[in-house]
């Protein structure tokens, strides 16, 4: 029987951070009330040379780094993300150019905040199907560039960033044990980037209007998540066969810390037994949830052998939850530089292009 362990995992923000006392000087807010309602102190936010793929592609060099995997060993890469680098090409694919994942299948996401969970999911389920050995699963997000920044309901929550899962298929028992994948699109409206699709798209009339940022009812989606949120915990431990006594630690996606509270209280669990990073980062939609476990991992928290859940809610509306034993890197002779790939990578993605250029010229454009 084959297992999918999550063995490599690596985070990347920008440098710039944009705190609560920033953001007053461009809306009319202020830190007490930010920190109260949300949680959030500060956020990062990207440069105008960082982008969701630039951010996932460093992200994903430290995941395989961690998981000592060659990114020419990689068999799928899955990039959820609501801010992609384009409606296509998928993002996914210009990481799988840039890191030198020449074996890789590469797609994007879309389940806004709870596309990390649904795309660890899709990951393993591929994994213990048999049907490939290795995957990268990267959340990655510049929201930034889609915030309405004179919206103050909006513009102090969110912030950007990536993170990235390598997943690897073992006999070993363990690693993702259960997932339950939710969506309700009568709430769609209720968080919404209206224009810039196939409805409506681009046009001087809906960049006039605002279309193009994120719109949200917040006490709508409030509610929600709060409802949600612990039900889906539950459920996931069900599947898996996990007592909620038994959990090592919660690793919820990072909204607001009253919607974390709120599903403590759901769980009767200490609020102590939560991730929580929020103040630090915002809201990074679908790469809080790696941030949150990279940084637990990093500090000592998160240990080989702890039983998790990951838990998150977002536009659609979607949520969902997925329950793991924490492993970490399978111990192997060979060691591998998977940033050595990316020089290699840019010669051949040149070449590639090179070729493309020539095959053009001699076969005619239309040909
Ligand atoms: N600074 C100061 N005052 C503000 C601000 C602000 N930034 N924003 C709103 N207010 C005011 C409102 O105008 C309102 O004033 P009024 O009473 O005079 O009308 C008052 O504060 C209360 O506003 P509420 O919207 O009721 O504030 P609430 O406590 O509900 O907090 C918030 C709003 C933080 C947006 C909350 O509803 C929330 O966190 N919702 C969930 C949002 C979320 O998680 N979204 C992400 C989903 S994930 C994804 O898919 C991307």
């Amino acid at each position: 029987m084959t297992f999918a362990h999550i063995t490599g995992w690596g985070m990347s923000v920008p440098e710039n951070i944009l705190t609560n006392d920033d953001l007053s000087k461009m809306v009319d807010t202020n830190d007490a009330w930010i920190r109260e309602r949300t949680g959030i102190r500060e956020r990062h936010i990207a440069n105008e040379d960082q982008t969701t793929a630039s951010l996932a592609v460093e992200a994903s060099l430290k995941a395989l780094q961690v998981a000592n995997l060659r990114p020419t060993d990689l068999d799928l890469i899955i990039c959820s993300t609501s801010t992609p680098e384009h409606i296509f090409p998928a993002t996914a694919c210009l990481v799988q150019d840039r890191i030198g994942a020449t074996k890789a299948g590469a797609f994007d996401l879309l389940a806004a905040c709870s596309g990390f969970i649904y795309g660890i999911n899709m990951a393993a389920q591929s994994i213990r199907s048999e049907a490939i050995q290795n995957a990268l699963v990267i959340g990655s997000e510049t929201l930034s560039r889609f915030v309405n920044w004179k919206d103050r309901s909006t513009c102090i929550l969110f912030g950007d960033g990536a993170g990235a899962f390598v997943l690897q298929a073992s006999d070993m028992p363990g690693g993702v044990l259960s997932a339950v994948m939710h969506s309700d699109g009568s709430g769609g409206d209720s968080l919404i980037l209206e224009a810039g699709g196939s409805k409506c798209p681009a046009t001087e009339a809906t960049v006039q209007a605002g279309k193009h940022f994120i719109e949200m009812d917040g006490n709508e989606v409030f509610r929600f998540a709060t409802r949600v949120m612990a039900q889906a915990t539950r459920e996931s431990l069900e599947i898996a066969g996990i007592e909620l006594d038994d959990v090592d630690w919660i690793i919820p996606h990072q909204a607001n810390i009253r919607i974390i509270a709120a599903a403590a209280r759901g769980l009767k669990m200490p609020l102590e037994r939560f991730v929580i990073n929020l103040d630090r980062y915002g809201n990074t939609s679908t790469a809080s949830i790696p941030i949150a476990t990279v940084e637990a991992v990093e500090d000592g928290r998160l240990q080989p052998g702890n039983k998790i859940t990951f838990v998150g809610f977002g536009a659609g509306l979607t949520w969902g939850a997925l329950t793991a034993t924490w492993t970490g890197p399978i111990p192997s002779e060979r060691k591998v530089y998977p940033r050595r790939y990316r020089m290699w990578a840019r010669a051949r993605s040149f070449l590639l292009r090179v070729a493309r250029f020539i095959e053009g010229l001699i076969w005619g454009r239309n040909s």
